[in-house]
């Protein structure tokens, strides 16, 4: 046999091996919540929590923590362990990710005949942290006929996606309508695909992310919740995860990991950081949500309205991501705090939520913990 031959047998080999290995390699553990919400379930709140829980919310902390011991009710909580201090100081992020939750929840137990009645912190709730104290009461009615959310029919397909936008495919101005109308909540949805308000905006998101990765604590916090590779994946579904055979080799190469992530002069620290701040500069729309006040019981709202622009945005084929980062309450974020509320509220109103929007690439759904693993009974004290 030539040697040319057998080298692309030998070649052949070592790729389809490498295919095998890689092939592997998926996070399908991680993954299953997404294709078993709403199987199986014999209680109609567990088949709305598994839906739930595939809500969007801040770096997939999930803090969520639900207590089924009173029959048709769910007392939602939050894990106070699961918190953003450094980049979400008052826990206000946290608390939208908790209102996109509850609005899939309703939404879920719609589509399964029943309406949900919420109690929103009935022991009333503290604006500087959260607490132990429940976040929600709800309780479920059996309910004939109730109107299916025609958003509910994007649940498995929704993302936030964090890869670039093409820049040759705008957002229609039929879409942008279709976004601004989607809320239900009372909050004030804005959005633009005008050209220089869009510019301003992705030099804005693109300076706010640089400024919270050059200040160490708040970028810290994210490298602490990578998880890189299936392993770490699967070992802890959440956080800001990593997967696929690029990851995976630069990982057995030891070229990335949380140690490179923190070194300025590494490698994949520059490509990372440029990776994300791309990100930014291809934005081709901005979309957000603005709550007159910033009481907990609006920036639950503000989560509502984001699950369904997200939803909305998913169901024409529209990628979006939120870029928080100017919308953070931390000393060092003020300046782009206050641009950022000048450009897009000069009249007041809290910012709660800011994305970029594009057709992007396919992204394959993040990872979750399991629905039990999120079921608790309070301790009577
Ligand atoms: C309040 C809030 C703030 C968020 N901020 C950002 C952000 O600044 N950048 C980003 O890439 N994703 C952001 N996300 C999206 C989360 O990272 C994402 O929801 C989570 O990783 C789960 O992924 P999924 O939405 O694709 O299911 C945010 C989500 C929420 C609810």
């Amino acid at each position: 046999m030539k040697r040319r031959h057998v080298l692309s047998i030998v070649g052949g080999g070592v790729i389809a091996a490498a295919g095998l290995f890689y092939g592997t390699r998926e996070p399908t553990r991680a993954r299953a919540p997404w294709r078993e919400a709403g199987v199986g379930y014999l209680d109609p709140r567990k088949r709305a929590l598994s839906h739930a829980i595939l809500a969007p919310n801040p770096h997939n902390r999930q803090p969520w923590m639900v207590d089924l011991s009173e029959a048709g009710r769910v007392l939602l909580y939050v894990d106070t362990d699961r918190m953003l201090p450094q980049t979400d100081p008052f826990n206000r992020q946290i608390t939208v990710g908790l209102g996109c939750f509850l609005e899939l929840m309703d939404m879920a137990a719609a589509a399964d005949g029943y309406r949900v009645d919420l109690d929103l912190f009935p022991e009333g709730s503290n604006p500087d942290h959260l607490t132990k104290a429940p976040v929600a009461v709800a309780t479920f009615v059996r309910r004939e006929g109730i109107a299916v959310d025609p958003l509910f029919a994007h649940v498995f397909d929704r993302r936030s996606h964090k890869r670039p936008f093409d820049m040759d495919r705008p957002v229609s101005a039929a879409h942008m309508d279709g976004l601004l109308a989607s809320g239900r909540h009372g909050t004030r949805i804005g959005g633009t695909n005008d050209g220089a308000v869009v510019a301003a905006l992705r030099r804005l998101t693109h300076d706010a992310l640089a400024l919270e990765i050059e200040t160490s604590r708040t970028y810290r916090e994210s490298v602490d919740l990578f998880r890189i590779g299936k392993r770490e994946i699967e070992a802890n579904p959440d956080g800001i995860d990593f997967s696929g055979p690029l990851f995976e080799t630069l990982a057995l190469l030891g070229l990335f990991n949380r140690k490179t992530a923190l070194d300025p002069t590494s490698s994949t620290y520059a490509e990372g950081v440029g990776a994300v701040l791309k990100n930014t500069d291809t934005a081709m729309a901005h979309v957000w949500v603005v709550t007159e006040a910033n009481d907990r019981e609006s920036q639950i709202a503000a989560g509502r309205d984001w699950l369904r622009v997200n939803l909305a945005a998913t169901g024409f084929g529209l990628g979006l991501q939120p870029l928080s980062q100017a919308l953070q309450e931390y000393p060092e974020m003020g300046e782009y705090f206050a641009r950022a509320h000048g450009i897009l509220s000069p009249d007041g109103g809290v910012i709660q939520m800011l994305g970029r929007l594009g057709h992007g690439p396919e992204s394959p759904p993040s990872p979750r913990w399991p629905l039990d693993a999120k079921v608790f009974r309070r301790e009577k004290t």
